[in-house]
């Protein structure tokens, strides 16, 4: 290395950015094995709060008072309408969707489609970038609860403005009213799921914005990242492995043979925490309660043998979307709907990045080690 290159270059290549501080954040933190949003754990918010409250509190630095609360829950239920022009467009873009798409493909679009039905797509002002973000939040979920009810040639509910988003969006996703317990384990998740300090999307969300591009196109990047098998991906494979595996027998053949063959284990191992997923702790109650009261106790009996099967042969233990699998399926939540889940959630967080982005910016330009040819000649 050349001494002009080596002021520039540092001597090591951290692969996958394992350690580099990219960016300070304020939004939310990993200390240990606990997740905190804006300084409160996910424990006391999971318990005292709600998704509608937590976004505020993730976008704001601080919690809403009762007025404030009040008002924004009432703009994000009024925004969870999708604009009728969009609903026709959707649908028809689901007659030409492939059989072998994946519902996040069809997110991933419509969150692009909705750029060209929202008035600030162009406008780069904070308050224009905070109007768009509570659209896209809002309209998320009903992106979703779309994609399942027009694949099935049904229409989709309207909002009831007197409840949460998380009973609205069951209520659209099932076509039926949930459960009071049904609400709240799902509020949790949305809670749960909301922000993760700079994990993958929410870092592909700020290199985008560190482009100056809009709120859509850094919203559209986080969807494409969240969507892979070692990121959001995971919660879908999970329940693939359960269902691949079948019984409790299973589990220790199917996990030798697996790490044997260098495969991964859906839903097991994180970046960050060596200690355990806090997260991941709070869902495994809820796999527990839920998988008894549809009478499939043995989706977490396999769970938790596979949890204590992966600690002992690999020191690893499982992230959020290990539990969250479970979970999901005893709600009758289709298995394909559980990472485009994790966006209706996460959605909140990406907006929080793609704001503290903007208002200290520096575009994300790092350098590669080339190691490729060099001298060629052209036609020699
Ligand atoms: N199953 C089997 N082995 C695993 C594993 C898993 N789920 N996760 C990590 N490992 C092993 C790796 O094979 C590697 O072992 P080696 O050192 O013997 O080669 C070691 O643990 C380090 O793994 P690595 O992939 O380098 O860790 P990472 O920090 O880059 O990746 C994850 C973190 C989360 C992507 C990784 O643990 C993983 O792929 N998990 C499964 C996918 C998943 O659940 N993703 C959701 C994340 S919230």
């Amino acid at each position: 290395m050349s001494t002009t290159q080596s002021t520039i270059f540092r001597d090591a290549i951290d692969k996958g950015l394992e350690g580099v501080v990219a960016c300070s954040t304020a939004i939310s933190s990993i200390e240990g094995a606990t997740l905190n949003y804006r300084g409160y754990t996910i424990e006391e918010l999971v318990e005292k709060s709600t998704f509608e409250e937590v976004t505020f509190l993730l976008w704001n630095d601080r919690l809403p008072t009762r007025p404030e609360l009040q008002e924004f829950r009432a703009q994000l239920l009024k925004e969870m309408t999708l604009p009728t022009a969009l609903t026709d467009l959707l649908k028809s873009y689901l007659k030409s969707f492939p059989k072998s798409g994946h519902p996040m493909d069809f997110l991933r679009t419509a969150v692009s489609m909705l750029a060209a039905f929202d008035p600030d797509t162009s406008d780069m002002s904070e308050a224009a970038n905070r109007r768009k973000a509570l659209r896209l939040t809002a309209k998320m979920g009903t992106l979703v609860a779309a994609f399942e009810r027009f694949r099935k040639g049904q229409e989709l509910a309207s909002i009831d403005s007197n409840r949460s988003m998380a009973w609205n969006f069951l209520n659209m996703l099932m076509g039926k009213a949930p459960t009071a317990e049904h609400e709240k384990i799902f509020d949790t998740a949305l809670v749960l799921h909301a922000d993760h300090e700079i994990n993958c999307s929410a870092f592909s969300t700020r290199v985008t914005a560190s482009s100056l591009s809009d709120l859509h196109s850094a919203v559209t990047s986080a969807i494409g990242t969240l969507k892979g098998p070692l990121h959001g991906g995971a919660n879908e494979q999970v329940l693939v492995m359960l269902q691949k595996i079948g019984s409790m027998s299973n589990v220790e053949a199917f996990i030798t043979e697996a790490l044997s063959g260098k495969q991964k284990i859906m839903g097991i191992g994180h970046r960050v925490y060596k200690n355990g997923d806090p997260r991941a702790r709070i869902l495994r109650q809820m796999s527990q309660k839920l998988t008894a009261q549809i009478g499939k106790p043995e989706l977490y009996e396999m769970s938790v043998k596979i949890d204590e099967t992966m600690l002992s042969k690999k020191g690893l233990m499982p992230n959020v979307d290990f539990y969250s699998a479970t979970v999901y399926h005893s709600m009758g939540i289709p298995t394909d709907l559980f990472t485009p889940i994790f966006a209706v959630s996460r959605i909140s967080g990406w907006c929080a990045h793609a704001f503290e982005q903007y208002a200290n910016n520096r575009i994300y330009r790092p350098r590669g080690e080339y190691k490729g040819k060099t001298g060629l000649r052209y036609g020699a």
